[in-house]
């Protein structure tokens, strides 16, 4: 797959002076995300953390490492995949993001998954999950890939409550083994690239 490294870029450049939300105030750095498309594989958390915010990078943290482990568990390296967040500047005292700001970053979402048309994206944390799953419980969603506008989603805990919540480390590596196999059994054109900017997804309660 070619990877749309310029598109990616130009976005990239636009975040860091995006002015759209109150969150840019208190940045250091904006988060664009990291990473490539070759996997076809789109991670999205929930925000920048302190040591996101003080490198510009996503997932550089303590739930960054476990992040890190759950791909090499999985046989994949950081740098075959795409990272980012549904909002790409810290929220102040690491509070959950508001409504709108996660709508104000939104055209930066669309327009990466534009650029990468991944064959998968996988949330991150229940934030992540609502964008793309509305009204969602992510105990329950967890681990199965569902189709949400032209995507396959496939939700998952965040890697910072496995931090805090000990039992939730193993169901991660569970889904990400799950996350394995789907790949594995999927065509490529399970999910076939949008041709424009899709509309806010709708979602449909269709299992695979
Ligand atoms: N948590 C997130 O949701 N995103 C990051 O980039 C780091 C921690």
């Amino acid at each position: 797959m070619t990877v749309p490294s310029d598109a990616l870029e130009a976005i990239a450049g636009e975040v860091k002076a995006c002015t759209q939300c109150p969150l840019h105030r208190g940045r250091k750095n904006a988060v664009p995300g990291e990473g490539s498309g070759v996997s076809g594989i789109y991670f999205i958390g929930e925000g920048p953390g302190y040591h996101e915010n003080e490198q510009g990078r996503p997932f550089v943290g303590s739930a960054g490492q476990l992040l890190t482990e759950l791909l090499e568990s999985i046989g994949l390296e950081r740098r075959v995949v795409w990272i980012t967040n549904v909002v790409r500047c810290r929220p102040p005292e690491n509070r959950d993001p508001l409504p709108a700001e996660i709508e104000a970053c939104d055209v930066y979402t669309k327009r990466q998954l534009t650029a990468l048309a991944p064959k998968v994206i996988v949330t991150l944390g229940r934030h992540a999950m609502s964008r793309f799953l509305p009204g969602e419980a992510i105990s329950r969603a967890h681990g199965q890939p569902r189709r949400s506008g032209g995507y396959v989603v496939f939700p998952m805990y965040h890697p910072a409550a496995a931090l805090h919540q000990p039992s939730l480390r193993q169901q991660l590596f569970d889904d990400f083994r799950k996350l394995s196999d789907f790949l594995e059994r999927t065509p490529a054109t399970v999910a076939p690239p949008p041709k424009k900017e899709e509309p806010r997804p709708v979602t449909q309660p269709t299992l695979f």
